[in-house]
């Protein structure tokens, strides 16, 4: 898997108590790397990372990447050969409430991770996470491609064209020539899974609302989004590691990795196939459409993935139904009281099978 590229690897992973985080460093485990995390603090309760009990088995700095010198130390003290860039603040909402602390974290978050690893100058493939909302979103039908113009008309969205920024100028200024420090950004968005508790998320919001019996409000049921598992990122960044640490075809590139046609769906299909299989009542009674409509929410925007497809050979594994299934058989099994690690490493293993029978390169 992976060319064995993660093997042995250090890899420094911030942003890794959230929930694509404790996946992918689960999943690096797995692979045999030496995991690092980077992160300020645990962003939910209950968080994926206590679930899978990381602090048990990676080092741990709990670090501000707002905090320059203390990023450089942590960077300087690990030497990575890998790093994993995941550390932000996530929610398109707390740009409304946080703005300047949304800027802060995600783009000099996004500086201060770059700065350091050109002040330790030794080699290092680095992959900064953005998102599908870095793009200027003109509300097109069809999906935006690597080469559209980067936007946003809300704070985390230009938080996020802002990293997308800082990272292209610090590949063009420091290292552009250079074979040592290879760099790339991810962008991708709407993902769904097991293990988010985040607030202001439509599978979170449901699942909290089933467990403490209440009903949960639904603003926007007619809004279409690409739905992806997580695993479908998570694999993609993983891919783009190893392609980096091959050579540096794709140092200063930006990949899009998005679902196939049949994700994109409406909320309410969303969460009329996740209420189906967890619970047996009909979704009126778990869910109430909100009156409260919050016209600064985007519209569709999805994003095509044939550079991926094209130059990293990779392409999604799953189906929507594949998708929501997995999604509620996590949790399904936490509801239950379910040992979530074994859970979670049987995910992945099952999502790698899968992988492997439709003979993606990334599986063999
Ligand atoms: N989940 C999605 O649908 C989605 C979509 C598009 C992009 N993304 C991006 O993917 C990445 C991971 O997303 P997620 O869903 O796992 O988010 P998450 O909110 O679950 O996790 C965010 C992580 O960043 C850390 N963090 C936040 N502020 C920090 C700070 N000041 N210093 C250090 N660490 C800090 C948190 O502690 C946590 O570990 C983020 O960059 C996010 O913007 C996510």
């Amino acid at each position: 898997m992976f060319a064995g590229k993660y093997k042995g690897a250090k890899v420094l992973v911030t942003g890794n108590t959230g929930f694509k985080g404790s996946w992918l460093c689960l999943w690096l485990q797995q692979l045999g790397a030496e995991v690092v995390g980077l992160a300020d603090a645990l962003p939910t309760s209950p968080a994926m990372y206590e679930l899978l009990k990381l602090e048990r088995t990676i080092k741990q700095y709990w670090v501000d990447v707002r905090n320059a010198d203390a990023v450089l130390k942590a960077v300087r003290a690990e030497a990575p050969d890998i790093v994993f860039h995941m550390a932000a603040r996530s929610v398109v909402r707390h740009g409304f409430t946080d703005p300047l602390g949304t800027l802060a974290v995600n783009a000099m978050g996004t500086a201060n991770v770059l700065e350091a690893v050109r002040q330790i100058a030794k080699p290092c493939s680095v992959v900064v996470v953005t998102s599908d909302k870095c793009y200027d979103n003109k509300e097109w039908p069809w999906g935006y491609r690597e080469t559209d113009a980067l936007g946003g008309r809300d704070i985390y969205s230009a938080s996020k064209a802002s990293a997308e920024h800082i990272t292209h100028a610090y590949v063009a200024s420091f290292f552009g020539n250079n074979d040592d420090i290879k760099v790339v950004t991810a962008r991708s968005g709407n993902v769904i899974g097991g293990g988010d508790w985040s607030d202001h998320r439509i599978v979170p919001d449901f699942i909290r609302a089933i467990e403490a019996k209440t009903k949960m409000e639904l603003r926007h049921p007619e809004a279409t989004r690409p739905w992806q598992f997580v695993l479908e990122p998570v694999s993609a960044y993983l891919r783009l590691g190893q392609v980096l640490q091959t050579g540096n075809h794709i140092h200063g590139e930006a990949f899009n990795f998005g679902p196939g046609y049949a994700n994109s769906i409406t909320v309410a299909t969303l969460l009329e196939t996740l209420n189906k299989r967890m619970t047996d009542k009909p979704l009126s009674e778990v869910v109430t459409q909100s009156e409260n409509r919050d016209h600064r929410e985007a519209g569709l925007l999805k994003l095509t993935w044939d550079k991926a497809h094209a130059q990293l050979q990779w392409a999604p594994v799953l189906s929507f139904n594949e998708t929501i299934d997995l999604t509620a058989d996590w949790y399904r099994a936490y509801l239950a009281g379910d040992g979530m690690l074994t859970v979670t490493q049987q995910q992945i293993e099952g999502y790698y099978q899968k992988a492997v029978n439709q003979k993606l390169v990334w599986a063999s």
